[in-house]
């Protein structure tokens, strides 16, 4: 951003008219949360729809780039057109449903390699200038999908609702092979390996959360509700995860005990997923939460999400946050890992037996191998595999060498 703004390439204003006027392509970008009943509040898009009534004098291009429920593009199409009619002008605009597919935490590696830019249009004048827009990033694939409004807006939502199941899944999955003595690390190779299913969002963890998948997921349910259809597996997977978010709890709970009050507990990673300072559904809220009810002191640790994390417990004297990931195991009973880091894969394990008082770590993410926190006197609680307690810290095993032929 820096580098672009001082180029003159890149500039940001308050004032709508300018913005408006500046160019022929104006996207809309602004955040649609969920409201109550589930389905998206568009008031946002809305309201930025109006602004651009209210100011264009020429023809534009009017983008909808946020997330928005099918039939937004049509809601934005009417709204410009009366903002038009009551300055009594008219002045020529297309509306194009442009989805956005980035992934949070690799936004700028995404945009520049899209896997695919979709395109819902319904005026070739649009679909021109949007190509022209994209060339640059595609010129060794062409990778534009063009389709009708409506699908453009659908294709989104049941994006993000595929993955969220996917996930969802194999966390069910986990539940069943943990039960049954399986382990789910090796039934994902087993099946990532098989190209209809494919390897991509098969990892079973302790639950999907973030500004976008229980957003749209929800909407995806009350998009439904509104067409008189219950989207039974969509609200499946929602079910399958908020059940899983609790899943770390219950595993405190197997490790020390019915209760937990007095206990203290270090938890490794607070934002929704690594490379973001996003918290927004996290995992890590609901098992905080959770500790904090039951009277347990936690010692949190996130190399990034500090200052929402602040946020979201000021005053809370139970919740404290760690200057690194070893101060916040100093004293604890177990360690929870949450989001897996890139610094959290590989610890020092026989620094974490020193420091944890119960030799408890609670593995969300199944990063580490049983054997060897168990060899290092660790007992280990992880997402669909075997729980495996401590062996008894070994010496290490004498070299022998193979006899002379
Ligand atoms: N975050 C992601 O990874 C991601 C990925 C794909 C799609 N999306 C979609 O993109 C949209 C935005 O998501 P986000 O995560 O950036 O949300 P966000 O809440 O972080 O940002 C939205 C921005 O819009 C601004 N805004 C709200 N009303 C405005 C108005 N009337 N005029 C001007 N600005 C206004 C807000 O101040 C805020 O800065 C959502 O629809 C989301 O579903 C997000």
């Amino acid at each position: 951003m820096q580098r672009n703004a001082a180029a003159g390439r890149l500039s940001f204003s308050t004032d709508s008219g300018q913005a408006v006027a500046h160019g022929t392509i104006l996207f809309i970008a602004v955040g649609t949360p969920a409201g109550e009943d589930g389905s998206a509040d568009v008031r946002h898009v809305m309201a930025v729809a109006r602004s651009i009534g209210r100011e264009m004098a020429e023809y534009k291009v009017v983008v909808n780039k946020s997330t928005v429920p099918v039939g937004t593009a049509d809601a934005v199409h009417a709204v410009l057109r009366e903002a038009l009619q009551e300055r009594g002008v008219i002045v020529p605009f297309s509306v194009v449903s442009n989805p956005e597919f980035l992934k949070e935490g690799a936004a700028i590696a995404d945009f520049m390699r899209p896997d695919r830019v979709v395109l819902g249009c319904s005026s070739d004048q649009a679909e021109f200038i949007m190509r022209g827009l994209y060339a640059p990033f595609l010129r060794n694939r062409e990778r534009i999908q063009v389709m009708d409004v409506r699908s453009a807006e659908l294709t989104k939502y049941v994006a993000n609702a595929m993955l969220a199941q996917r996930i969802s899944f194999m966390n069910e999955m986990a539940g069943l092979a943990e039960r049954l003595g399986a382990d789910i690390e090796k039934v994902r190779i087993g099946i990532g390996s098989d190209e209809r299913i494919g390897p991509h969002f098969l990892y079973a963890g302790c639950g999907w959360g973030g500004s976008c998948f229980p957003k749209d997921v929800r909407a995806l349910v009350s998009m439904g509700q509104d067409q008189g259809l219950e989207m039974g597996m969509v609200r499946a997977s929602m079910q399958v995860n908020e059940r899983q978010k609790h899943r770390l709890m219950e595993m405190l709970h197997e490790a020390l005990g019915p209760t937990l009050k007095g206990r203290t507990v270090a938890v490794w990673g607070l934002a929704f997923k690594p490379e973001t300072d996003d918290m927004r559904e996290a995992p890590s809220r609901v098992l905080i939460d959770a500790l904090v009810a039951e009277g347990a002191t936690v010692q949190a640790y996130d190399p990034v999400a500090h200052e929402n994390a602040a946020r979201l417990w000021q005053g809370e004297p139970l919740v404290q946050l760690a200057p690194s990931a070893m101060h916040a195991c100093d004293g604890a009973d177990a360690l929870v890992v949450v989001t897996e880091w890139r610094e959290f894969r590989s610890p020092v394990f026989e620094e974490l037996a020193q420091r944890l008082t119960e030799r408890v770590v609670i593995d969300g993410r199944n990063l580490y191998r049983g054997e060897e926190l168990a060899a290092a006197g660790l007992r280990h609680w992880s997402i669909g595999r075997p729980a495996v307690a401590a062996a008894a810290p070994k010496a290490p095993a004498a070299l022998s060498w193979p006899a002379a032929a």
